[in-house]
């Protein structure tokens, strides 16, 4: 009989699991779970070059900020694997890659001043964005496969993803956008 609790004593999901029974769910999960383990590692990677890239103290205090959470979140998605007995594993997210490769190319692009610094802003809130729907959806998973404490470490998460967001629009809205208005910026 197929149970709900189909997570074998080692916790490796089995490959038999039928998506009926909420293990197809289970699957799901832990496939989004390896996703954004691979785009906070990439993060803490893509992070420090905005950093290099940015003019506004405000904003590279922003993302410095970040970066230190980013590696939290890092560690907090290996809490999850190991609360589901599952060795962590990442797998390679090729929404992130695109949106931290756009990002480069924009700060490739713009000179150094408030325009790059708008580009970085877009470029991150973009990342910010996706990270909300993964973490909302990995939260929203838990909780209906009854697993409370990894829903509780995703909230967490999701929450600071959120802060991030509206720190970054608040940056853009007070001085940059209004200062990149006056710039030539581009290159091409
Ligand atoms: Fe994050």
């Amino acid at each position: 009989m197929k149970t709900k609790s189909r997570r074998s004593q080692d916790g490796h999901s089995r490959k038999s699991a039928s998506s009926h029974d909420g293990n197809g769910l289970h699957e799901l999960f832990e496939m989004e779970l390896k996703d954004i383990y691979w785009a906070e590692k990439a993060l803490t990677k893509a992070i420090p070059k905005m950093i290099s890239k940015a003019t506004s103290e405000k904003l590279v205090s922003a993302l410095e900020e970040h970066l230190s959470v980013t590696e939290k979140q890092v560690r907090r998605v290996e809490q999850v694997f190991e609360l589901m007995n599952v060795p962590p594993k990442a797998k390679k997210c090729e929404a992130m890659d695109g949106i931290i490769k756009e990002g480069e190319e924009i700060m490739k692009e713009a000179e150094k001043g408030m325009t790059r610094d708008a580009g970085i802003i877009s470029a991150a809130q973009k990342v910010e964005h996706y990270e909300i729907a993964s973490y909302g959806t990995l939260c929203a998973f838990a909780k209906i496969l009854g697993m409370d404490r990894e829903a509780e470490l995703l909230a967490q998460t999701l929450e600071e993803e959120k802060e991030a967001d509206a720190k970054l629009s608040e940056i853009a809205e007070s001085s940059i956008n209004e200062e990149a208005m006056s710039e030539h910026g581009m290159t091409n």
